[in-house]
This record gives structure tokens, C-alpha cells and sequence, in this order.
């Protein structure tokens, strides 16, 4: 799909990943809607993307609640007239300690990381078929859905449920819907600041250096463009760059 004069959601674009996603897409054309529970940073992203020459409007939402989402999707068709393209984007880290008495944060991470990306797959899949016309959907996973992640284990199951969630989507191509999955390793945003500078050292020796948020984009933006995508795993690394893994059966 070329995204030029498409309309595109893309949930955590206040910041990071998906921020310079929407600044990326808005480059080539098309109409974002900036959805993020951040009101500050959100309203900032869509006044920037305008102050450049782009088309964007912020929405405030939740991604844990079914009537939030529903909203984001009525407020593109208001403000747009139509969805063509989601990313299902926003996250956060596990930041705690799944052992420790009385944490319960673990409960939050599956509930942002995985499903309220079922949440949101279900009703954007619903909102397309009404809608007619086709569409993608790219949800965010994460190398740590392929990879033991010891420091953030509810984190690594919920992307690898992501992950697999997605795949099992392929077959929606059939009418015209692609939803893909894309997986980059450690990226420069604060979701991975907030673990200090001496964590950061350790995870750019793990897998060879950190990225650019505009390098995920860039897959982002890919996996749009690409029509014979469908039930994809995209890889975002900084050995290797972009790849695809799991191959279609
Ligand atoms: P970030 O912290 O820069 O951005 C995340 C955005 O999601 C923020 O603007 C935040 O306000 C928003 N958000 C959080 N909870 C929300 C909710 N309940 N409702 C609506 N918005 C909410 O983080 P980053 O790194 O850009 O993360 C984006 C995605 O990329 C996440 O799914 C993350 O797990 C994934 N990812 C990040 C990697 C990294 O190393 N930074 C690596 C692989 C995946």
C-alpha cells in the first residue's frame, strides 16, 4: 500500500518507535492519527507533523480499554474519513521484580503488551470489514518474544504472544487485510532509558549496539508498502537490519 493520502493510526506515538513512525509516514504522505495516553507529549508529536507540512491529529486513549480504542477508530473516520493503516505500537516495560511479595506490575505489562493488542487487532479487523477496502495492521513485538529476556520474563511472554497472535492472522490477506509483526532488538527511546546508562552498555554488548527509532520506522514503512506481507515477523536489528523470520507455512 502506498501510503500517500492513506490514513494512519498509530497507537504510542508520543515518543519513540512510534513517534518516528508518524513522522515518517506523515513524510510520505499520509494522514496520522497520534494515539497515546501521553496528552502532552501526543498533542506535541501531531502540532510538529503539521508545524512540517504533514496532516495529524492526536487522540487521547488508553489502550487497555475497548471503548478507548473504538473511539481512536471513530475519531480517524471523523477527522479523516476512513482508517487504512493501524499500528498497534504503545508499550512498556515490565520494570519490576516478578518475585518480589506483593508486585503486581506483571498484571499491567500483559495487560498494555499483549492484550490490548488483541483488543485493538479485534476491533480494527471489525472496523475494516465494515468499512470495506482492505487495510494493514502492524502490532510491535519485540526481539524478547524470541529470546529469553531473565531481567523481564512477563515482558518476553507477552511479545511472544504478540508475535504469535499475529501469525496466526494470515490468512485475514485472503480479504484484503495484512497484519504483520514487527520485532526490533534494544532501540534508543526512554521505555529503554529509564534502565540507566550501565544496562544500556550491557545490552548494546548483547546484540552488537543499540538502534534509531527512525531504523524501526523504516521497517514500519516497509511492511506497509509490501502487499505480499501478511502474518509476517519482521526482524529489526543492528547486526543484520531488516530480515523476515518464521516463514509462512
Ligand atoms: P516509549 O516509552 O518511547 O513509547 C511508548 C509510548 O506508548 C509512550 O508514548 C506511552 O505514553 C505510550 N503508552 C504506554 N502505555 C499506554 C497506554 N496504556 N495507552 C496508550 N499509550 C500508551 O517506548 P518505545 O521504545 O518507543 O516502545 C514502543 C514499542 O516498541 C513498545 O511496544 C515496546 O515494547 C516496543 N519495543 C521497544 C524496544 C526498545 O528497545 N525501545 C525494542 C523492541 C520493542
Amino acid at each position: 500500500m502506498d501510503p500517500k493520502d492513506k490514513v494512519a493510526i498509530i497507537t504510542g506515538a508520543a515518543s519513540g518507535i512510534g513517534l518516528a513512525t508518524a513522522r515518517l509516514l506523515a513524510s510520505h504522505g499520509a494522514r496520522i492519527v497520534v494515539a497515546d495516553v501521553d496528552a502532552d507529549g501526543g498533542a506535541k508529536a501531531a502540532q510538529e507533523i503539521e508545524a512540517q507540512g504533514g496532516q495529524a491529529r492526536f487522540v487521547r486513549i488508553d489502550v487497555t480499554q475497548d471503548e478507548e480504542l473504538q473511539r481512536m477508530l471513530e475519531f480517524a473516520v471523523a477527522q479523516f474519513g476512513r482508517v487504512d493503516i493501524v499500528h498497534n505500537n504503545a508499550g512498556i516495560g515490565e520494570g519490576g521484580n516478578l518475585f518480589e511479595p506483593g508486585w503486581d506490575g506483571w498484571e499491567r505489562t500483559l495487560a498494555i503488551d499483549l492484550t490490548a493488542v488483541i483488543r485493538a487487532t479485534r476491533l480494527e479487523v471489525q472496523h475494516l470489514r465494515r468499512q470495506g477496502g482492505g487495510g494493514v495492521i502492524i502490532n510491535t513485538a519485540s526481539m524478547g518474544g524470541m529470546v529469553p529476556m531473565p531481567a523481564s520474563p512477563v515482558y518476553a511472554a507477552s511479545k511472544a504472544g504478540a508475535i504469535h497472535f499475529t501469525r496466526s492472522l494470515a490468512y485475514l490477506a485472503n480479504e484484503g487485510i495484512r497484519v504483520n509483526v514487527i520485532c526490533p532488538t534494544f532501540t534508543d527511546t526512554p521505555l529503554v532509558r529509564q534502565a540507566g546508562e550501565a544496562a544500556i552498555e550491557l545490552m548494546k554488548q548483547e546484540v552488537g549496539g543499540i538502534l534509531a527509532p527512525e531504523q524501526v520506522a523504516e521497517g514500519v514503512l516497509e511492511l506497509v508498502r509490501d502487499d505480499s506481507r501478511a502474518g509476517a515477523v519482521m526482524r529489526v536489528t543492528v547486526r543484520k537490519g531488516i530480515d523476515y523470520t518464521f516463514e509462512p507455512r
